[in-house]
């Protein structure tokens, strides 16, 4: 019998999510299908989503995402994940969207699936009592291209619901100063940054993330471990990383729990904030994600409030936003 978390009511802010990674792989069966497509190679046994490595996790995910054709796939998407979220104490998320798997990147179609999404946001507050925001993300493995014209979409839809431009996808492709016109754009249209580094790359991909990017945070940025100047700059310049060790640990960027390199650096100072980056697919929880925290590193309550209070904090919300979650 599974045990109830401890931690289930906590309340939690968390700040990195995939919408369409949390898509649970029922949800996904559904729509494949109504629609008749055939992903029956992505799922294991049980039914959960199943891969080999990171390239393959992203090959799955790819194949997952075809399911999702309409804005309201995305609204239904929007509303099950916010409920789920919501279940596990989580008062605040934010989640990486991606124009590319909504209508290919087409800013008229974009609207469209933007307005079912936030749509979906609002009865999610309503009915659970979430609040959320849309980070619009480029996909880095479709090139810096392509990267510009998210940008663009992302310029011309930033406002209330959607308050962040990410960059996500295969990090070992290219290097960070590839995307600076996207990020310079999306800077330029008043949204907040964060792109992910050091998930995979090395500590120099995190330090060019930052130089050339300008990010406030940083998707994951674990590997910044293996150069402490880094980690110590870090510290001192406030850069947030955005820590998901349950996916770390499932797409084997860190060996086990314990090899997990967040305690060390929020014991060097560090700003670190906790989420579950695509749940379904690591099959996790921001419950489960408390649980091996207070398990491995011995963290509790008030360990666990400062997370929240670091990652309200670096939330890419407005003022009066944050000062009804506090
Ligand atoms: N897209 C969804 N999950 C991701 C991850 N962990 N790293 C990079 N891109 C992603
Ligand atoms: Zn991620």
């Amino acid at each position: 019998m599974s045990r109830v978390s401890e931690f289930r009511d906590l309340p939690k802010i968390e700040l990195h999510t995939h919408l369409e990674g949390s898509a649970p792989p029922a949800f996904i069966r559904g729509l494949a299908r109504e629609k008749n497509i055939d992903i029956s190679g992505i799922f294991d046994a049980q039914g959960n989503y199943t891969f080999r490595d990171f390239d393959h996790f992203l090959k799955v995910y790819d194949a997952a995402c075809t399911t999702l054709q309409s804005p309201q796939d995305f609204h239904r998407l929007t509303l099950a994940v916010l409920e789920e979220t919501a279940s596990h104490g989580v008062i605040y998320m934010e989640s990486f969207l991606s124009p590319d798997f909504c209508g290919g990147g087409d800013l008229v179609a974009w609207r469209d699936y933007l307005a079912a999404m936030e749509a979906a946001a609002a009865e999610g507050q309503a009915k659970f009592g979430i609040t959320m925001r849309g980070i619009i993300t480029a996909i880095r493995h479709l090139g810096p291209d392509q990267s510009r014209n998210t940008a663009r979409v992302a310029a011309e839809t930033a406002g209330d619901f959607i308050t962040g431009f990410g960059l996500a996808g295969a990090e070992m492709m290219g290097r960070p100063g590839d995307y600076t016109w996207a990020f310079d754009a999306a800077r330029e249209a008043g949204l907040q940054l964060t792109a992910h580094a050091g998930e995979w790359g090395g500590p120099d991909m995190v330090a060019e993330t930052i130089r050339d990017l300008k990010v406030s945070r940083i998707g994951h940025g674990i590997n910044a471990i293996n150069d402490l100047a880094l980690v110590d700059q870090l510290a001192e310049n406030g850069t947030v990383l955005e820590v998901c060790p349950g996916s770390n640990v499932v797409l084997q960027a860190v060996t086990d729990w314990n090899a997990h390199p967040i305690a060390r650096l929020r014991d060097r100072g560090v700003k670190v904030t906790v989420s579950t980056d695509d749940p379904p697919y690591f099959l996790t929880t921001m419950s489960d994600e408390y649980d091996a925290l207070a398990r491995y590193f011995g963290w509790g309550p008030d360990d666990f409030a400062d997370l929240n209070r670091t990652a309200l904090d670096a939330a890419f919300c407005d003022a009066k936003t944050k000062a009804k979650l506090a």
